[in-house]
């Protein structure tokens, strides 16, 4: 059966501010509220609490399983089979499930693997962290875990038109779906561009740039164009970012524990920006990310990352 992803998804992370709880009730207003589409993480540390969430919906029958579309990813340092095989079903029995429909590999890289203790490589000794094995091998994994039904299909995130490419060339099962920082400060339409031409959904993440960056959302939120068009749509100026980035051919995943704000980001199919206004929120491009990829940048992974001149990087 093929699988249909909606075209608006929910993350799942958990902030530093928020406590236990928090985004499994958020996951269960948002299953309410009609999103279908989750993206989980053994590295968000709520995977079980998200599972109670999941539980708790279909058994109020709310949705059944086959109504969720949810993801998962595992680790860099994850580059045993075996160990990723695991991961997957440790992360399938915390979140209270019998497979995922997608299964990440979440940075086209390998790291030593020093156990559950030290999942972050030290940025102090590269050369000692980064290893020289090729991603493709664990692709070769995510491959088996379709096989074998723990997933129905697989993705991967975090990557370059090359290592998708790369994973092209060996893939016997293609990847169905990317999962990429894009939000207007990062729009990635190159590599959008590549993944319609090879039959790839592109799913955005931190599509909201993270308000928390300053620079970014004062002079979006306060500029004079993106004011008119709110008032024009009668909608707020984050429902026009998920918008722009639905009419550029992705699926945006915002996040929010805020119920108005998750309203509000479901609510973006009744308009249609015109050209001139995608083009106002492009010129917001400044080719930055907010996620600290350094960790990646290895042969295999030549991310370019360019320096945020404000003061608060996210963590990965
Ligand atoms: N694959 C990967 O490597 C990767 C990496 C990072 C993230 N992700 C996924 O992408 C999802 C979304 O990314 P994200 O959570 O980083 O960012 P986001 O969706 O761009 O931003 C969401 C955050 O911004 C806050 N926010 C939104 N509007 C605000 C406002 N007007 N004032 C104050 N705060 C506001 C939200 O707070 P409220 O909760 O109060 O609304 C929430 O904490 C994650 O949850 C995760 O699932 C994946």
């Amino acid at each position: 059966m093929e699988l249909l992803i909606p075209n608006i998804g929910f993350g799942t992370t958990s902030t530093d501010q928020e406590r236990y709880g928090q985004v499994a009730t958020a996951v269960n207003v948002a299953i309410d509220m009609g999103y279908r589409y989750f993206e989980t993480s053994k590295m968000y540390g709520n995977e079980i609490e998200i599972g109670l969430a999941f539980a708790k919906k279909m058994e109020e029958k709310v949705v059944k399983r086959n109504d969720l579309i949810i993801a998962n990813k595992f680790w860099c340092t994850y580059d045993d089979s075996t160990i990723i095989e695991n991961s997957c079903r440790q992360s399938l029995e915390k979140l209270k499930l019998n497979y995922f429909d997608i299964f990440f590999l979440h940075i086209p890289s390998r790291c030593i693997f020093k156990g559950e203790e030290q999942l972050f490589p030290l940025y102090s000794e590269p050369s000692n962290e980064m290893r020289d094995i090729d991603y493709v091998k664990a692709w070769k994994t995510l491959e088996h875990l379709v096989e074998i039904g723990l997933t129905r299909t697989i993705g991967v995130a975090n990557c370059t038109e090359n290592q998708l490419q790369r994973v092209l060339n060996e893939a016997t099962t293609p990847p169905k779906i990317v999962y990429i920082e894009c939000c207007p400060g990062l729009h990635q339409k190159k590599l959008i561009t590549y993944c319609k031409r090879q039959n790839i959904l592109v799913s955005a993440y931190c599509p909201l740039n993270r308000p928390d960056f300053q620079a970014f959302a004062e002079s979006y939120n306060n500029h004079i164009g993106i004011l008119e068009i709110c008032q024009k749509y009668k909608k707020t100026s984050s429902q026009l970012i998920l918008r722009y980035l639905y009419q550029l051919g992705t699926i945006p995943i915002p996040k929010s524990i805020t119920p108005s704000r998750m309203g509000q980001y479901i609510n973006i199919f009744d308009f249609e920006l015109t050209d001139k206004e995608m083009n106002l929120i492009d010129s917001f491009y400044i080719d930055e990310r907010s996620i600290d990829l350094e960790q990646g940048l290895n042969q295999q992974f030549p991310l370019k990352r360019k320096k945020i001149p404000i003061s608060s990087k996210c963590k990965f």
